[in-house]
């Protein structure tokens, strides 16, 4: 009668339940049937009171202390005293076999329902038994549950017990509270679920369902979810007692985007392993090295950012002694504790043509536990690299421990495809300040400058003057702009090298197509942004792969070297230096170290030194020994141009100038007077050779090419000597004089690609020590005027002692040299994380 409120239920449920009021307090009569079939059985017995007056259970009028229902049974009973919930306890026990048929999955019912039981404690076990390959799946709706240890006990009393089976053996997963994170767990084979509800709790749902899953080949997985912050303590199975020997079990964790999880083992013991070895292993969202495999002593991991899961693995145990494998652990999710949850905007809808990415720091792989580390667009999609197009505003966020494992790089193509359109146009290069405010390493800053072929080519002026790294001068500035064009050799970029600023160079022009990077090489470069900076503007066409305009300062010498260095520049390229001196300073040219070592297959490598004020030139031959040191007092162009060298013998020059004030002449020049007569004699005949020769020359202008001989190296040049030999020695360099047009090497190959075979004028150099410019020039420092020499530059110096020295060729082995422009193959490739300063 009682029953019919709950009707649908029951019929449901084929379950029928009688009796009067179903609230036998107060000795009132009950009645309790079970349908047959339904593998329910009921029993009531004594629970743990300690209550002194005994209490019975009145049945078929007899007294007793145990009463138990079996399916297909109906009984009537009442209690023998005013409270019976402080004596019994009702089990409601249900066998769900899936062995013989299917196995009613879904939401599980409380049944009989609470309403239709005696007020007393109640425990509902379901008792789940499948084949050994089925995966049994308890859902928990909300609430989720907490894991409880032994001795504690929930606040409102509902308590959830789990266990399994291993063979025979009953294995304990754990108890739990009704107010927590677990919201599946996952067994096999087995599963045995108690609801315990004390005697006032109303509560009338299970809260979970069983669902079937495909075999999870381990004793079971605990899954929790986390809505917000929290912690949550989890224990291994059969906890405080020892793990069932050689299995595993498996945590996994739901963690929202914007927390961090973390790990920590408030207790745990080893047992004594006969194979194997117990530990935990992670799968960490970002981890390169995943599992991540921890000793249980090991410092567990923090700060995680994404879903995690966490295995206990035990292992085969000594038989004699085996000790206890048990973990009590916590998981405690937090907000990022160092890095502010900050939102940053990059708006790239005004920067066109950038793409900005934000990436991780390329690491050498290791065992070493590596969090996750995410940058989320819009605080939703995080993900480890982003890209933000151009063209709109992004917000971004960072989920990430430790920043500096990320780094930024980002291009920006700048091009001019109608060269009547962008004439003389500039654009000022800089990295945006969007860009520079984001608390991620800036990498690379690339621009590509596109022109059209033979219409335009590049000026860049820095804003601050640029040094040119070299071994010599090291840049240590945070920053460097890593210059590249594609030469005309095709396929083949041309490196101009790394360039700092706080040097003297003021310019660089090249020819085509070119990449400018700025990559930094410490943070410091936040305080050095300033630094940066260069306009570039497209400038009519011309013909050498780069010229670089350099004014020295009377602080430092002036390192300088041929693009593509130690790969060779090039064959038939050409570069030209326009170096300024002050009016009141001598520049000294040196070739500091020559690293030629160059063989020409076709064509003559050679340099020119000219003086832009008196128009004199010297021309080196490249493919022999190099250049002493000269004195310059006006500005002066060093044009270097290539051959085509013979493969592995490339052209690779280095010089440096340095200035000093010219004072300091006229003792050199007297010296040189007193040096000797007969010297001074020879060296005003030389000067006015030459002024006469240059006179003689100027006349056939235009027409008059100085080219080279192939052979110059194992014997004299072919043509008629006009010039004088200087003097006998048949060790000497060969100069070669070349009138006012200059001519490339490139273009002295005729259709046939043979060399031609022009006029040259050739005659000995003058033979000078083989020293450094000195701080003042002193004798030894070589004065030859070798070409066009005027009348205000003092006479060749005097120096018997370098009659007969040669030229020394030094080739520094420098395959170990960390230089690092020398080990970055392309613009766009990214150099290990080690090799950022
Ligand atoms: C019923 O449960 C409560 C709490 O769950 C417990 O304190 C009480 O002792 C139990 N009653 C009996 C008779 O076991
Ligand atoms: C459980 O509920 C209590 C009170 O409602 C709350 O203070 C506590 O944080 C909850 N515990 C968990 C693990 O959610
Ligand atoms: C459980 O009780 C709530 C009220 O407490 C009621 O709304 C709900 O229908 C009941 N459910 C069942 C299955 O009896
Ligand atoms: C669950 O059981 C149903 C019916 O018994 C079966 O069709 C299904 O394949 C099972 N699913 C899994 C994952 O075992
Ligand atoms: C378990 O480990 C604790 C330290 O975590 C230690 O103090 C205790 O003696 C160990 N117990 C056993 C039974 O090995
Ligand atoms: C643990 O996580 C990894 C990666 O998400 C996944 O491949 C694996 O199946 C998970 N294992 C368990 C038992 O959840
Ligand atoms: C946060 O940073 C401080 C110092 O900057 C450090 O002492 C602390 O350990 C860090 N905390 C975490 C959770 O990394
Ligand atoms: C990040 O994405 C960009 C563009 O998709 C890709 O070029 C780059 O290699 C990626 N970086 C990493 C570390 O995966
Ligand atoms: C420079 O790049 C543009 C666009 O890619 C191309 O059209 C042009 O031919 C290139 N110029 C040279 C000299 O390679
Ligand atoms: C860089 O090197 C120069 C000398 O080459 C030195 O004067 C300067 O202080 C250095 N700067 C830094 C930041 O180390
Ligand atoms: C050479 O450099 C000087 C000094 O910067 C400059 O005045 C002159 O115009 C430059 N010459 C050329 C041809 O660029
Ligand atoms: C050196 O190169 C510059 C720039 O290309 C050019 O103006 C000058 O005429 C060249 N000088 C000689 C002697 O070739």
């Amino acid at each position: 009668m009682g029953g019919l409120n709950c009707g649908v239920t029951l019929a449901l449920l084929g379950v029928l339940l009688r009796g009067a009021a179903l609230l036998p307090r107060r000795a009132e009569a009950a009645e309790i049937a079970l349908p047959p079939g339904s593998d329910i059985t009921i029993s009531i017995k004594p629970g743990t009171s300690t209550l002194a007056r005994p209490c019975y259970i009145l049945t078929s009028k007899t007294p007793t202390i145990m009463l138990s229902i079996k399916s297909g049974e109906k009984k009537t009973f009442s209690f023998m005293c005013q409270n019976p919930e402080n004596y019994f306890v009702i089990e409601i026990h249900k066998n769900i076999d899936c062995m013989s048929g299917r196995c009613p999955f879904g939401e599980v019912q409380l049944q009989p329902p609470t309403s239709a039981l005696p007020t007393l404690n109640r425990t509902f076990i379901w008792d789940v038994q499948a084949h050994k390959s089925i995966g049994l799946e308890l859902q928990f709706s909300m609430p989720r549950l907490r894991q409880i240890g032994p001795g504690e006990s929930c606040p409102d009393g509902v308590t959830h017990s789990i266990s399994g089976r291993i063979d025979a053996a009953m294995v304990k997963i754990g108890t739990f509270c009704s107010n927590g994170t677990v919201s599946r767990i996952k067994m096999q084979e087995r599963v045995k679920m108690a609801l315990h509800l004390p005697w006032f709790h109303n509560r009338n749902v299970s809260g979970f369902s069983i669902a079937n899953r495909s075999s999870i080949k381990r004793l079971c997985i605990i899954e929790s979810v986390f809505e917000g912050e929290g912690s949550a303590t989890l224990m291994s199975a059969n906890y405080p007692d020892g793990f069932p020997e050689d299995e595993l079990m498996t945590w996994q964790f739901v963690i929202p985007p914007h927390l961090r999880a973390s790990v920590s083992f408030l207790h745990f013991n080893v047992s004594n392993c006969e194979k194997k070895e117990e530990r935990v292993e992670y799968y960490i969202p970002g981890s390169t090295t995943n599992p991540e495999v921890f000793k249980l002593a090991d410092k567990q991991p923090g700060n995680m950012a994404g879903n995690f899961n966490l295995s206990l693995q035990g292992c085969d145990q000594d038989a004699q002694n085996p000790g206890i494998l048990r973990l009590k652990f916590q998981v405690l999710v937090q907000h990022p504790q160092n890095e502010s949850y900050i939102t940053y905007t990059v708006d790239l809808s005004n920067e066109r043509a950038t793409t900005l990415t934000i990436e991780p720091r390329p690491v050498k792989l290791s065992r070493k536990f590596v969090p996750g580390c995410f940058v989320c667009l819009e605080s939703r999609a995080c993900s480890t690299n982003l890209t933000l197009t151009p063209g709109s505003k992004h917000k971004i966020s960072f989920l990430c421990d430790d920043l500096t494992r990320l780094w930024m790089n980002a291009k920006q193509t700048i091009s001019c495809m109608d060269h009547r359109s962008c004439h003389r146009k500039s654009y000022f290069l800089q990295v945006p300040r969007d860009i520079l405010q984001l608390p991620v390493q800036l990498h690379d800053f690339s621009w590509k400058l596109l022109v059209p072929k033979d219409k335009l080519s590049l000026a860049l002026v820095p804003a601050e003057k640029l040094q040119q790294d070299t071994r010599e001068r090291i840049c240590n500035t945070s920053f460097s702009y890593l210059m590249a064009s594609s030469s005309s050799s095709p396929g083949q970029d041309l490196y101009f090298g790394y360039f700092c600023s706080g040097g003297s160079i003021e310019q660089i022009r090249v020819k085509q197509n070119m990449s400018v990077t700025l990559r930094t090489f410490a943070p410091s470069f936040q305080q050095e942004v300033s630094k940066q900076g260069l306009t570039v503007s497209f400038i009519p066409h011309f013909k050498e792969e780069g010229v670089f305009t350099v004014t020295p300062d009377t602080k430092s010498k002036v390192y300088l070297r041929t693009p593509n260095w130690e790969r060779g520049l090039p064959s038939l390229n050409s570069v030209s230096w326009n170096i300024s001196v002050p009016n009141d300073q001598v520049a000294c040219l040196t070739f500091v170290k020559e690293q030629t070592g160059l063989v020409c297959q076709t064509g003559r490598a050679f340099m020119i030194i000219q003086d832009q004020r008196t128009q004199a030139e010297e021309v080196f031959i490249l493919e022999e020994k190099l250049p002493k040191p000269t004195f310059h007092h006006h500005n002066f162009w060093v044009n270097v141009s290539n051959c085509s060298p013979v493969n592995g013998k490339q052209l690779n020059l280095l010089f440096q100038v340095s200035l000093t004030p010219r004072t300091i002449d006229l003792p050199v020049l007297l010296t040189a007077v007193v040096g000797g007569g007969a010297f001074l004699l020879f060296a005003l005949g030389l000067i006015i050779f030459f002024v006469k020769k240059n006179r003689k020359k100027k006349k056939n202008k235009g027409l008059a090419v100085g080219i080279y001989n192939g052979n110059v190296n194992t014997q004299l040049p072919m043509q008629p000597k006009k010039l004088q030999k200087v003097r006998k020695d048949s060790e000497s360099h060969v100069y070669a004089d070349i009138d006012d047009t200059i001519v490339y090497g490139h273009l002295l190959l005729d259709s046939n690609g043979s060399f031609v075979q022009p006029e040259v004028d050739t005659y000995r150099p003058f033979q000078g020590p083989r020293e450094d410019c000195p701080p003042s020039p002193p004798p030894t420092c070589s004065r030859a005027r070798t070409a066009k020499l005027t009348t205000e530059e003092p006479p060749p110096g005097s120096s018997a002692e370098s009659e007969s020295e040669p030229y020394t060729f030094s080739h520094p082995n420098q395959g170990n040299e960390s230089n690092r422009d020398t080990d970055i193959p392309l613009l766009d490739a990214h150099e290990p994380a080690e090799s950022v300063e």
